[in-house]
């Protein structure tokens, strides 16, 4: 916040007005199951993007990047096709904002993170919904949680082309500390599970292999749900078993028989998960979140190389429970339970094992899940 107010008075030479903060998540288990009618158990972990701005008296949006020296300048609300890419985030919520009936003044903002971007751990959402969070405090409005969540998810499928769910927005949006979110993506309906199990933690490690959902690859997991379902004649993924999709997955072509089967397992692994942190029961979670892991990699095919390396030796170290994937996938982070007294030794011997199988250094950070966006008034 420092450094964005700091960066905002040597660009703009004045003190800015407003604050918003947004954090991203991890999912701990139930990937690729929000568009799918499934329950998912996000968190979100303490980095952050940090957006600060005044009211602008000329009829201009301004918004500067210092980490990256970037800024953008328009006094428009639509975003264009040649305008950078995270500029249409925000003036993609901008004008959905403007869509839903408000008015959104224009501004000169900073925005500075500490969060890895295009890493697996929604730092779209995480810029969506700040800049939500910030119009609301220059506005005066406020949004309903939900509302601004599901704005901001329609900010991304129009202005980015990814039809992501709703995961993101909510979970950037609702999540508590010490608490991993629990949402029903049938009803959307929220609970907070307490989340703070005794000398254990949950360490991220970044593959450094950059993620893009732009490509098409999400776009076309989602289409082959939706062709599975409606060979199998379904109207919903929670109307079906894992016993009875197995009964009609060999009528299926093989792909999409992979598909549902991760759906329909990945959503029993989830109520699985749920009733494990519900009763403390830390090795089972582990174990399904490696089982999650395998069919990601193996049925729904969204894995990497890197990440199942990652996750393969990571397994296999002393005070590790459980590791996979999280998030959409095709590069990105890892998450794993670990024991804290053994943390130092982790992050060393993942350091070295993945350095000399890719040559490459992951980034490892530990989080406690934290809360979920805040506007500040300055
Ligand atoms: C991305 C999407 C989410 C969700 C995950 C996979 O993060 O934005 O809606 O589908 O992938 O679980």
């Amino acid at each position: 916040m420092e450094q964005a107010i700091r960066e905002f008075e040597l660009k703009f030479d004045r003190p800015p007005e407003h604050a918003a903060k947004a954090p991203g998540r991890i999912n701990l288990i139930g990937d690729h199951i929000d568009y799918n009618d499934g329950i998912v158990l996000p968190m979100a972990i303490d980095r952050q993007i940090v957006s600060v701005a005044a009211s602008n008296a000329k009829n201009e949006f301004q918004v500067y990047l210092p980490d990256q020296d970037e800024f953008f300048s328009t006094s428009r609300l639509q975003p264009k096709q040649t305008d950078p890419d995270w500029a249409k985030y925000i003036l993609g919520v901008l004008d959905q904002i403007e869509r839903a009936g408000h008015e959104v003044p224009p501004f000169q903002s900073v925005i500075v993170t500490n969060l890895p971007i295009g890493a697996g751990l929604s730092s779209s959402a995480a810029l969506e919904i700040s800049t939500a969070t910030l119009v609301e405090q220059i506005s005066g409005f406020s949004l309903p949680a939900m509302e601004k969540a599901r704005l901001c998810q329609r900010a991304e499928h129009e202005a980015a082309g990814v039809p992501c769910g709703l995961m993101d927005q909510i979970s950037v949006t609702l999540c508590q500390e010490d608490a991993v979110l629990e949402l029903d993506c049938q009803t959307d309906t929220i609970r907070h599970l307490p989340f703070s199990p005794d000398g254990l933690g949950l360490l991220i490690t970044n593959s450094m292999v950059r993620h893009s959902l732009a490509d098409g690859t999400y776009a076309t997991r989602r289409k082959e749900c939706e062709q599975c379902a409606s060979l199998i004649g379904i109207n919903s993924w929670r109307d079906i078993n894992p016993e009875q999709f197995q009964s009609v997955a060999g009528n299926l072509p093989t792909n999409l028989a992979k598909r549902g089967r991760h759906i329909v397992t990945e959503i029993w692994r989830t109520g699985q998960a749920s009733c494990a942190i519900k009763s403390e029961r830390w090795e089972r979670l582990g174990k399904l979140m490696a089982e999650s892991h395998a069919s990601l990699r193996d049925q729904f095919e969204v894995s990497c190389p890197e990440l199942d390396l990652l996750v393969d030796f990571t397994c296999e170290l002393p005070g590790v429970l459980g590791s996979r994937m999280t998030g959409a996938g095709f590069g990105g982070c890892t998450i794993s339970l670990i024991e804290l007294s053994e943390r130092p030794f982790l992050e060393r011997a993942i350091t070295r094992k993945f350095h000399a199988a890719t040559g490459m250094n992951p980034e490892i950070f530990l989080s406690a899940p934290s809360r979920g966006a805040l506007g500040i008034p300055l």
